[in-house]
């Protein structure tokens, strides 16, 4: 007989608590949580062979262990390989995370059907078997390989998948989806818990690489985020705005890779498009050269990207004036809105300050304060900028500029995309060299004013 215990669990950080708490002790959080029923001790696994039990794995010598390069599954995607570190481990457990209606389900069901080398089951408990043929249809007529199961029952699942042995199973999406021995609702932490244990399990008996899909709250986190982010051995972000075409896929764990990389699409009408020269777009040549428009020389990750900055300064109209920053933190703007007070006359308080990164592009790299700073002051004087010029630097309270990482790599960049003149910290032009850079003439700057010395 199944044994039941009622228990309360954190749906944030899945801590656990014998009774209802308003707050959280271990992560803070207020009313997250929630009654659960947890644990029905003797579970039937009915796609689980008895002679297959992990319990056959037994304690070996580290040394004695042979090592040998992971086999790893092209997914034909140039960009989902780069972040996954150069393809899909087999027994992988991924989970792809994002925002409903950002693309996770067209991500990966047009990554399947452009690589047919993959046997794939995509299990859907969100969409119909016709939804599904619908989509598929927008982004692919190779579909012989793909099967399209609708299920939300975890140990039905997995029987299905035992009949057809897929090479990937997908599941869309992890709070959809129920397991018969738990008895909470699907999407609570209880049984995101549950199913992804079992899950797991599969993976790691069968090699069956899963890709579990999963939404993000409105608070920007994983539903049951810890639980599942312990389970799993990749943990993708699909993040974006809506309402812009950009779509940046990274990596936020990997056990197989580096999370530096990142991958950008772009959504079409046929699916996503993988963008592979990011900076060339997100450059709108003809607006540079007005004023308040600057480019700065940006890492996303390990890759590089140029991106424009665009402020616009006007009088103030009330007495509190307005600051306003799109893709870029509205603390540090501020903060550089005081440096720049300081250093060149500007006057704040007579001042609205409206800061767009263009493109749709969030920015947290400090190497981009250079560009936001002297954009603000570009538009302030209504002194365009010379379009030939790229920036990039961290900004230090004193005003002074400070050394960034990779330098090389965002030298480079700026000079594959035939900028004439890039100003760096000085800092980074005194340690490294950058002598293999011809075509571009790199200035060292090591306080805002050089800086605005040499461009005003
Ligand atoms: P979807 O993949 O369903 O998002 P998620 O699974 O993350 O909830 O779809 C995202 C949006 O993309 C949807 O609103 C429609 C749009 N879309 C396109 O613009 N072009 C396409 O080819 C497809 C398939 C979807
Ligand atoms: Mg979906």
């Amino acid at each position: 007989m199944a044994k039941t215990k009622t228990s309360f669990v954190c749906e944030n950080c899945g801590a656990g608590y014998s009774k209802w708490v308003g707050k959280c002790s271990v992560c803070g959080e207020w009313n997250t949580v929630k009654e659960e029923t947890p644990m029905v001790e003797d579970k039937e696994t009915p796609w689980l062979d008895p002679n297959e039990s992990m319990l056959s794995a037994k304690p070996q010598c580290l040394s004695d262990i042979s090592y040998e390069e992971e086999p790893r599954i092209d997914m034909i995607d140039p960009e989902l390989n780069r972040v996954l570190g150069g393809g899909l481990v087999r027994g992988t457990f991924v989970l792809l995370a994002g925002e409903p209606g950002i693309g996770k389900s067209t991500l990966v069901l047009q990554t399947i059907l452009n690589a047919p080398h993959l046997k794939a089951l995509y299990v859907s408990g969100e969409e119909s078997a016709r939804q599904l043929k619908l989509r598929a249809d927008r982004l692919s007529n190779n579909q012989q390989h793909c099967q399209v199961l609708t299920e939300t029952c975890v140990e039905h699942i997995l029987v299905e998948s035992k009949k057809i042995n897929p090479s990937l199973l997908v599941i869309d999406s992890i709070q959809t989806v129920y397991s018969s021995n738990s008895e909470s609702s699907p999407g609570s932490v209880g049984q995101i818990r549950e199913v992804a244990s079992i899950l797991l399990r599969y993976s790691k008996t069968t090699g069956i690489p899963i890709m579990l899909i999963g939404h993000i709250t409105k608070e920007g986190s994983i539903a049951g985020p810890k639980v599942l982010e312990h389970i799993v051995d990749v943990v993708l972000q699909f993040e974006g705005d809506k309402q812009h075409m950009y779509r940046l896929l990274r990596a936020a764990k990997n056990r197989f890779g580096s999370t530096a990389e990142i991958g950008i699409y772009e959504m079409m009408g046929k699916g996503l498009r993988p963008v592979e020269n990011p900076s060339e777009q997100l450059i709108n040549k003809r607006s540079l050269g007005l004023s308040g428009i600057s480019v700065a020389c940006t890492m996303e990750g390990a890759r590089s990207l140029l991106i424009e900055s665009q402020a616009l300064v006007s009088s103030a109209i009330y007495t509190n004036p307005q600051r306003s920053a799109t893709g870029f933190d509205l603390r540090r703007l501020n903060m550089l809105l005081a440096v720049l007070e300081k250093r060149s006359g500007f006057r704040l308080v007579e001042k609205d300050v409206f800061l767009n990164i263009a493109g749709g592009i969030k920015t947290n790299d400090p190497a981009a304060d250079l560009a936001v700073i002297t954009s603000v002051l570009s538009s302030s004087l209504d002194i365009a900028i010379n379009p030939g010029v790229c920036l990039c630097g961290e900004v230090g309270l004193a005003g002074e500029i400070r050394a960034v990482s990779r330098i090389r790599q965002r030298v480079s960049e700026a000079e594959r995309l035939g900028f004439e003149t890039i100003l760096c910290p000085q800092g980074n032009v005194d340690t490294e060299d950058l002598s293999f850079a011809t075509a571009i003439k790199v200035i060292g700057v090591s306080k805002v004013e050089d800086a605005f010395r040499y461009l005003f």
